[in-house]
């Protein structure tokens, strides 16, 4: 486990066979040596093609989703352990979009969080308010009570996982929580994390929402705020490399 920051770009539906080799090539031949962790996920059909085009590069390889299965009749699921074999690091689960429009619960997500942990993946559990419960003051009850629901299942491992605050209002609206904003929820969920265990501050709390080259020096500034989980920005290589580059002034 380290202290290094960690930058993760979530593809998102985006790509193409040609678009994500030239995205790649672009991003290896800018990165030199992150002064960070860096990983992407890309949808699952291209993860085989990023497997090769990553293979002994500084850039670990990511997935958006995981079955809360193991195997079996789950028509359309890809499983944890299936992951694993395309050598993905990190697993995206709970994503806002995918609570929203996949009807996922805390313990669906808590489900995956942990058969992620169990075929060694590290899983980015994302937890985040809308703007509706942000008004209504709701920000720290919603997100505590989305990670609950995963320290429940995996106890003591939640020191394994990563946590993603990504404020609902924030996701591709390119409007960001400010540096204070932000700083103040990832200190509610690291006061949570301590409460399960000693290692608390091993654990990487990431910000994600409009998060850009603009605006990351700031939020990576803050003490709670151990990297970004990038959504547009991450489509565009220049961009991304920025975002890394943030990292260094750390
Ligand atoms: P944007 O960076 O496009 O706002 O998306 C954030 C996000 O949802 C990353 O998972």
């Amino acid at each position: 486990m380290s202290n290094r920051k960690l930058i993760v770009g979530n593809w998102k539906m985006n790509g193409s066979l040609a678009g994500n080799a030239a995205l790649i090539g672009d991003l290896l031949a800018g990165i030199g040596q992150p002064a960070c962790d860096v990983a992407v996920c890309p949808p699952a059909v291209y993860l085989a093609q990023l497997q090769a085009l990553l293979a002994g590069s500084a850039i670990a390889l990511g997935a958006q989703n995981v079955s809360m299965h193991e195997g079996g009749a789950y028509t359309g699921d890809v499983s944890a352990a299936m992951l694993r074999e395309l050598g993905v690091r990190y697993a995206i689960v709970g994503h806002s979009e995918r609570r929203q429009y996949q009807a996922e619960s805390d313990v669906h997500v808590a489900l995956k969080a942990k058969l992620a942990l169990a075929a060694g993946i590290t899983p980015i559990v994302c937890v985040g308010e809308t703007a509706q419960e942000r008004q209504a003051g709701l920000t720290d009850f919603i997100v505590k009570r989305q990670l609950s629901a995963v320290i429940h299942l995996v106890g003591p491992c939640v020191s394994e996982i990563v946590v993603a605050y990504e404020p609902v209002w924030a996701i591709g609206t390119g409007q960001t929580a400010t540096p204070e904003q932000a700083q103040a929820v990832h200190a509610v969920l690291r006061a949570q994390i301590r409460a399960a265990t000693e290692h608390a501050a091993r654990v990487r709390i990431l910000y994600g929402g409009s998060m850009n080259a603009d605006n990351a020096v700031q939020l990576l500034a803050q003490p709670d705020i151990n990297g970004g989980l990038i959504g547009g920005a991450s489509l565009k290589a220049p961009d991304f490399l920025k975002i890394l580059a943030a990292c260094a002034s750390q």
